[in-house]
């Protein structure tokens, strides 16, 4: 098959930055990666890119396709070349371009690093005659998904909070930490979930779920934040701003079945802080952005919300192993509406939605086995 690719090329000493398009021949299986192994032999040695296992194991691969992150030996070129479309690949985000497709880690390492990416036993290590340290499947599970992560990058790509703010841990760091402070061997639970809730860390994520849409290998970043968020609050670590904000999440759909968003503010950065916002929020009141807090609005079926926060209260499911019981309340979640019930009948591959994957010599929308 013809691929085509548009890869932004960037020279170093230079400065310079330019966007090239290559088509080469390339056979139907053929991976980003594979077709830029073929640019690279055939038509142009000086493109530059990272590359290692080609099986999505090693996360060398990050870059950008059309905008995404992705893992170059994950996307298959197939269904671009069919339709004609010449993708545009580029350096992964929020990281600084070395050469073309290559970006400098040394970023990405320095928060992997600063997280503790090691297991604080509280014991100098086996000795003769210990026994195992058993990690039942109920414990694993709150940890399965963190301990999934390959590094690669493509989260912290596509982090927006990281890109306000360079210093934020982003999701590869604090999902390494939440792999941590989720073990049961480790021994520093509570120092870490302190340090995680610092600027910076915890709180600073502004739940945008972009890592999670991006992550290739189903880490979910922003679930082991959650767990983070949620294993801080029941050690008690509740006193900043970021806690504060979210137990008046709760506090507020408990008592009134919505968010009361003209207290939000006085509630998580206290009321004297609150005052130099003051000039802000009359704005937004001018423009209809702030609901008066009198009388609070409180929704007809507020029994409802309160009766559910009473059943997740007597469960007493707290910190990450309520975020893991959420979850899979998700996924067994039934169809309410026409809409959902209508994707949910279509189905990832239908109409509208993502191609079916099959492979070559397959007939395109083949059952597959
Ligand atoms: S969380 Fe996912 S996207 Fe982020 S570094 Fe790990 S494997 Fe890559
Ligand atoms: S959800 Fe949080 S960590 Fe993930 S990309 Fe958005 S801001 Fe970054
Ligand atoms: S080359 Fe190893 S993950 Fe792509």
């Amino acid at each position: 098959m013809q691929v085509g690719l548009k890869v932004w090329r960037y020279e170093t000493d230079t400065g310079k930055r330019a966007l090239k398009e290559y088509e080469v021949d390339a056979p139907e299986e053929a991976t980003l990666l594979d077709v830029l192994d073929i640019i690279k032999d055939k038509v142009d040695g000086s493109l530059s890119y990272r590359k290692s296992c080609r099986m999505m194991i090693c996360g060398s691969c990050g870059m950008r396709m059309d905008g995404g992150a992705v893992l170059a030996c994950k996307a298959r070129m197939y269904d671009f070349a069919q339709a004609g479309h010449v993708p545009v690949i580029s350096p992964m985000g929020n990281l600084p371009v070395v050469k073309d497709l290559v970006v400098d880690m040394q970023p990405f390492w320095d928060k992997i690093r600063a997280v503790k990416p090691w297991l604080e036993p509280g014991y100098e290590g086996p000795q003769p005659g210990d026994k195992e340290n058993i990690v039942s499947p109920e414990q694993m599970a709150t940890i399965h998904k963190e301990s999934l992560c390959i590094q690669c990058g493509c989260c912290t790509s596509e982090c927006n909070s990281m890109e306000a703010n360079p210093d934020f841990l982003g999701p590869a760091a604090l999902a390494k930490g939440m792999r941590f402070v989720g073990d049961t061997r480790d021994n520093t639970k509570v120092e870490r979930l302190e340090e995680y809730s610092e600027e910076n860390g915890i709180w600073d994520c502004t739940r945008c779920y972009f890592c999670q849409e991006r992550c290739p290998k189903g880490v979910d970043p922003r679930d082991a934040i959650a767990k983070l968020g949620a294993e801080a609050v029941k050690e008690g670590i509740d006193s900043n701003p970021g806690a504060k904000h979210a137990k008046w999440f709760v506090h507020s759909a408990k008592t009134t079945g919505w968010l009361r968003e003209t207290e939000l503010i006085p509630k998580t950065q206290g009321v004297i802080n609150s005052l130099k916002d003051v000039k802000f929020a009359m704005k937004l009141a001018k423009h209809g952005k702030v609901p008066p807090p009198f009388p609070p609005h409180v929704a007809k079926d507020v029994k409802e919300s309160r009766a559910l926060h009473d059943i997740v209260k007597k469960q007493d499911v707290r910190g990450a192993s309520g975020i893991v019981q959420g979850e899979r309340a998700l996924s067994r979640i039934e169809p309410h509406d026409d809409a959902y019930a209508a994707a949910a009948e279509r189905g990832p591959y239908g109409p509208g939605s993502f191609p079916k994957p099959y492979l070559p010599g397959e007939k395109e929308g083949a059952e597959t086995s």
